[in-house]
């Protein structure tokens, strides 16, 4: 029952101010965000491709209010695929991103976060990588669908994420399997109303079966986007049944969670791929793996207490 409370406390501004200022917390943000700034996650993409791995880069941040801020957004991602082709990263690291980083909820924010996020998809395209549209909460993926399609036309490699906590998603799964597409599924992060969204643990498992079979039986690249050893077992099996190689389709796990498990799928011959967040607006991403595992919350209340 700790998860929907700190689910709402991480789109609390007061929350924020409290968490970000303990002098506990960085220590805990960093095992989920191993860097603020280009230079500090460099080395950490280099370390994770030497042991085999595939990264997605992620620059934290979300629901910004200026459009100074969501031209930041473009300029923090165009500076790393700069790095990342400077370094000859640009086979095995491509990005996620984030529209409401990028200008979406603000107004016009739909073509403000697409001609934002436009030249980023651009300039990855040019150093052979890609990026991948994140999922936010549901009242935004008509948007993020919609520019998903718009981006394709020129760059047909262009991922985006569904969510199996969500009604919807079988239908928006049977629509994207197509040739081509890249779709990463994964349980689903945010605080949703049962109106729109299954509330049960095994309801969302079972949801997320359904829709992995659809991928894998379908004509594009399924990414798995999960750390439950079930679920990589079932995505195992349905790619066997499926008749996929390999090299079509992949795992994707979040930096700092179950890394022993990235080794041992990467050494099965899996493509891995981690996904690596870095930057200084961490409050929401770090918030949500703190709901996700109850546990996560307790070793950062314990740290605080014996601080
Ligand atoms: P589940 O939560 O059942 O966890 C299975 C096991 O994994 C746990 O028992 C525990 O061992 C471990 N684990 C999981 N989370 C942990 C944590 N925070 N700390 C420590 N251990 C943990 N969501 C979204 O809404 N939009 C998005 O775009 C994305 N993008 C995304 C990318 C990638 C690569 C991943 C892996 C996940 C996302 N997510 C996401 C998050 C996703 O929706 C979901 O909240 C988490 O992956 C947790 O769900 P699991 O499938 O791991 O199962």
């Amino acid at each position: 029952m700790l998860g929907p409370a700190i689910l709402a406390a991480s789109r609390s501004d007061k929350m924020r101010r409290i968490v970000s200022a303990a002098p506990v917390t960085k220590p805990v943000v960093n095992r989920f965000i191993p860097g603020e700034t280009v230079d500090q996650v460099i080395p950490i993409v280099e370390d994770l491709t030497a042991k085999g791995l595939e990264v997605t880069l992620d620059v934290v941040g979300e629901d910004i209010t200026t459009v100074e801020q969501s031209h930041a957004a473009r300029d923090a991602y165009l500076q790393l695929i700069e790095q990342l082709a400077h370094l000859g990263l640009g086979e095995t690291a491509e990005m996620s991103v984030k529209l409401s980083m990028f200008g979406q909820a603000l107004e016009g924010g739909h073509e403000l976060a697409l001609a934002n996020v436009r030249p980023v998809v651009e300039a990855a395209a040019a150093i052979g990588t890609t990026v991948t549209l994140d999922a936010e909460d549901h009242t935004t993926l008509d948007s993020m669908f919609a520019i998903h399609e718009e981006l394709r036309r020129d760059f047909p490699q262009t991922g985006c994420v569904i969510q199996a906590y969500l009604f919807r998603t079988e239908a928006d799964a049977r629509r994207l399997a197509a040739a081509g597409s890249r779709v990463r599924i994964v349980k689903g992060a945010y605080k949703e109303p049962a109106e729109v969204a299954y509330q049960d643990k095994a309801e969302i498992d079972k949801a997320y079966v359904r829709i992995l079979k659809i991928l894998m039986e379908g004509e594009g690249y399924p990414m798995i986007g999960s750390h439950d050893p079930r679920l990589i077992a079932i995505g195992q099996e349905l790619a066997r049944q499926a008749g996929r190689k390999l090299d079509e389709y992949e795992f994707q796990m979040l930096y700092g969670i179950r890394s022993e498990e990235h080794l041992r799928l990467a050494a099965e011959g899996h493509r891995m791929r981690v996904y690596t967040a870095y930057g200084t607006d961490w409050y929401g991403y770090f918030m949500r793996r703190l709901a996700e595992k109850p546990a996560n919350l307790l070793f950062f209340l314990r740290s605080m207490i014996t601080k």
